[in-house]
């Protein structure tokens, strides 16, 4: 089983948003997913509750049946994942995915997380692998230039840079995400996705 953790100190940089898209991505190219919830909020778990029967399964770690055989396990955390906790999600995790949007106070919070990260023993033997995503960017900004020159300084690949669309608010209302919508509306929000999923490298 292949397993990615979606992990930032701030609430609302969008964790959620990419943990339901990477499972729903998954789960559209066919394969077994769990979708673990790690929050306390149980945002992801609430998505997956409302995820229209008729599109392709996501299993929650909670209600799994013990003979399920993922192929992937994609983990959304919780704001402020710190310490043994931060280390065990981590340990469990072969892709580490943070997400930044171009916020001071988010930048300056990851990199506060990106310092204790490279720490992790696990990320320290290679064992995980980490990448940043730029979150609710809008390239025309100032902002965007000062989040480029943040992700400039990390030592972390930056894989691509998402744009703030309604559609990411709409997918989370709905239990959808952009992969499971007809190409007429998410062609734009897919093609900055293109990065993510090569990184992926499902075969
Ligand atoms: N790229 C985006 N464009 C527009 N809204 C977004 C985007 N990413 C996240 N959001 C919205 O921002 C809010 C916070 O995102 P969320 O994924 O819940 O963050 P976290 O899990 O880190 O707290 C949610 O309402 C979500 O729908
Ligand atoms: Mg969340």
């Amino acid at each position: 089983m292949r397993s990615i953790l979606v992990a930032n100190p701030k609430g609302g940089s969008g964790k959620t948003t990419l943990a339901t898209h990477l499972a729903g991505y998954l789960a559209s190219l066919g394969r077994q997913v769990v979708l673990a919830d790690l929050d306390r909020q149980q945002s992801a778990a609430g998505w997956l509750k409302r995820r229209p029967a008729h599109l392709p399964t996501i299993h929650s770690h909670q209600a799994r049946k013990p003979t399920l055989q993922p192929d992937w396990m994609v983990i959304d955390s919780p704001a402020g994942l710190h310490g043994d906790k931060l280390s065990a999600a981590v340990k469990l995790a072969e892709l580490v995915i943070v997400p930044v949007q171009p916020s001071a106070f988010d930048m300056l919070a990851t990199g506060d997380f990106l310092r204790v990260l490279r720490e992790e023993k696990a990320i320290r033997k290679e064992r995980s692998q980490v990448a940043m995503i730029g979150m609710r960017v809008d390239p025309r900004t100032r902002s965007a230039a000062e989040l480029a020159e943040f992700l400039l300084a990390v030592e972390f690949p930056v894989l691509t840079y998402l744009r703030d669309a309604q559609l990411y608010v709409q997918c989370a209302n709905q239990g959808v995400s952009l992969f499971d919508l007809p190409p007429s509306r998410a062609a734009r929000d897919v093609e900055q996705w293109q990065p993510i999923l090569e990184w992926l490298s499902v075969s």
